[in-house]
């Protein structure tokens, strides 16, 4: 049976909800964390609260009675489920589509476990062909856009202003053979705050909804 991106979208966030057992919740951002977070709700009874990887997340777990807690003042937490431009069998991802990218690699490196949930158009032999989200400090913008340019890439751009006050590059044409290094250079250019590969800790759990059913990949 075929199914629209949506009803895939709404079966991995159901699969999800199978791994929050109690505590506190990592909740990401965008379309799939957003259907995630439709079903934690019905579960909320089970848990604390949760911490938000953006406003715009924060905004919809209140609006759904969910507690939201700061990370700077819980011990930390078992799980954080999030969705993804791009995965690849290794479970390396490339992330921040939503632009909420470093608030995810925050709240992601806190919690025991990266649940990352996706549709099959997500599963890729090779991360880059989705551009590749960097944030970066308003007034180094120039510099680093001339420095992602060296490492083969062609820098664009996003009319966006992030959650933390600052802006987005989006490099397109970048085939990342190695994501575990080109995440670490890309970090080193003075005035990144951070890139969207999340290859040095990448997911701990992939579910990934096809249309045979959600697989499990660990
Ligand atoms: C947000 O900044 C992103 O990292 C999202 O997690 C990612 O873009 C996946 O979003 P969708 O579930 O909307 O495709």
């Amino acid at each position: 049976m075929a199914y629209t991106q949506d009803e895939l979208k709404q079966q991995v966030a159901k699969a999800a909800v199978e791994y929050v057992k109690e505590g506190i919740i990592g909740v990401g951002t965008g379309s799939t964390a957003n259907f995630f977070i439709e079903e934690l709700a019905k579960v909320k009874h089970k848990i604390e609260g949760a911490v938000a990887s953006s406003e715009a997340t924060a905004q919809r777990l209140r609006a759904h009675g969910i507690e939201v807690f700061d990370l700077n003042n819980i011990d930390g937490m078992d799980i954080y489920v999030d969705g993804a431009d791009e995965i690849t069998e290794h479970l390396h991802m490339l992330k921040g589509g939503g632009g909420a990218l470093t608030r995810e690699k925050i709240v992601a490196a806190v919690a025991r476990q990266f649940i990352c949930i996706c549709d099959e158009t997500k599963y890729v032999p090779t991360l880059g062909k989705f551009p590749l989200p960097v944030e970066v400090l308003p007034m180094a913008r120039s510099y680093v856009a001339r420095e992602l340019v060296k490492l083969g890439g062609q820098p664009a751009l996003r009319n966006f202003t992030t959650d933390n006050g600052n802006v987005i590059i989006d490099v397109h044409g970048l085939n990342i053979t190695d994501p575990v290094a080109m995440e670490a250079k890309i970090n080193q250019i003075v005035g990144v705050v951070t890139n969207g590969l999340f290859a040095a800790r990448p997911a701990n759990v992939l579910l990934l909804a096809t249309a045979d059913g959600v697989k499990t990949y660990k």
